[in-house]
């Protein structure tokens, strides 16, 4: 029998794999690129800064890793202005098949060099990795999930190798928003069964590896910091949005299209929901103290 990370990673990206075969994230479950243009806005002003702090150079990256449908690529295209978007380069880094979508540059690998702003969101989650019930003498694990016996957890060092490896390549910022756990919160035995689950069709189904539903664990994004290294923080995406100037107010003059926009926000940003999401954000050549505000540490 295959070890569970292989058997994932097949279920996932084999030929018939649920990526694969170009199941599109929209028709499964719920991101925050589909609820609107609001998060490409708010990374726009994130990459303004970037921008600013590089010294506006020639060719400006923005780096969508695990692009999915292509959604954010699309609006991040498609609302830059002014210098910023004549500059812009977008680049959509995904395993499934490649969407047209102006103005963005489809590719199965990361690229070498990335001057701008890197994005994995969603990325890491969907990265496979090692289930395992303890006792387990994995040194990850004693380092980020003492494991009781009995108790069962996602060895997160895959995903730790992959995001260390995006932001070597990065000169800028780089960026991994995802759901998922710290710490403190796994040794107080807050995961004892893991998180690894499955969706399909909106719903959490009963995990197979057939290639009919995605399959994807919580991100250890504590961990992921610190194989990265250098100059991060890790924030709630409530609090993130509201430092880039998302905040949904209502302008009772537009009340309709203000309302409606600020409903978006408000899912954005909504506390145990999407709003519960990690930022971590790494500062390469360029300090995070110069792109977001000083920010209360992410407590999932
Ligand atoms: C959960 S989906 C997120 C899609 C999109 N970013 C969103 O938030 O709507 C994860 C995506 O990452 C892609 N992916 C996983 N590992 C990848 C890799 N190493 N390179 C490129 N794409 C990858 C998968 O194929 C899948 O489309």
């Amino acid at each position: 029998m295959r070890d569970p990370e292989s058997a994932w990673r097949e279920a996932l990206y084999g030929p018939e794999g649920f990526f694969t075969r170009g199941a599109l994230p929209a028709d499964h479950f719920r991101t925050a690129p589909l609820v609107g243009p609001e998060l490409a806005e708010a990374l726009l002003v994130l990459l303004d800064r970037v921008d600013f702090a590089l010294g506006r150079p020639a060719r400006l990256d923005f780096v969508d890793v695990g692009a999915g449908g292509g959604e954010l690529s699309a609006a991040v295209r498609s609302l830059a202005a002014g210098s910023l978007a004549r500059r812009l380069r977008v680049t959509a880094v995904e395993l499934g098949p490649a969407r047209r979508v102006d103005g963005v540059t489809w590719t199965r690998s990361l690229p070498e060099r990335v001057e701008g702003l890197l994005v994995g969101h969603e990325w890491l989650d969907a990265i496979p990795c090692p289930i395992v019930t303890g006792p387990s003498d994995d040194p990850w694990l004693a380092r980020w999930w003492p494991l009781p016996a009995g108790a069962t957890a996602e060895v997160g060092a895959p995903r730790d190798a992959a995001w260390a490896d995006a932001v070597s390549r990065v000169r800028g910022a780089a960026l991994a928003v995802d759901y998922g756990h710290v710490r403190a919160d796994r040794a107080a035995g807050r995961y004892p069964e893991g998180t690894f689950a499955a969706y399909r069709d909106g719903r959490r189904v009963e995990p197979v590896f057939d290639g009919s539903c995605d399959l994807t664990a919580h991100v250890a994004l504590d961990a992921c910091a610190e194989a990265a290294g250098g100059d991060w923080v890790l924030v709630s995406q409530r609090d993130a949005l509201a430092a880039l100037g998302l905040v949904g107010e209502i302008d009772p003059a537009r009340w309709l299209d203000t309302a409606e926009r600020a409903s978006r926000v408000a899912e954005l940003r909504a506390v145990g929901g999407l709003g519960g999401f990690g930022w971590l954000l790494h500062g390469v050549g360029v300090r995070t103290s110069d792109l977001l505000p000083p920010l209360p540490p992410w407590r999932p």
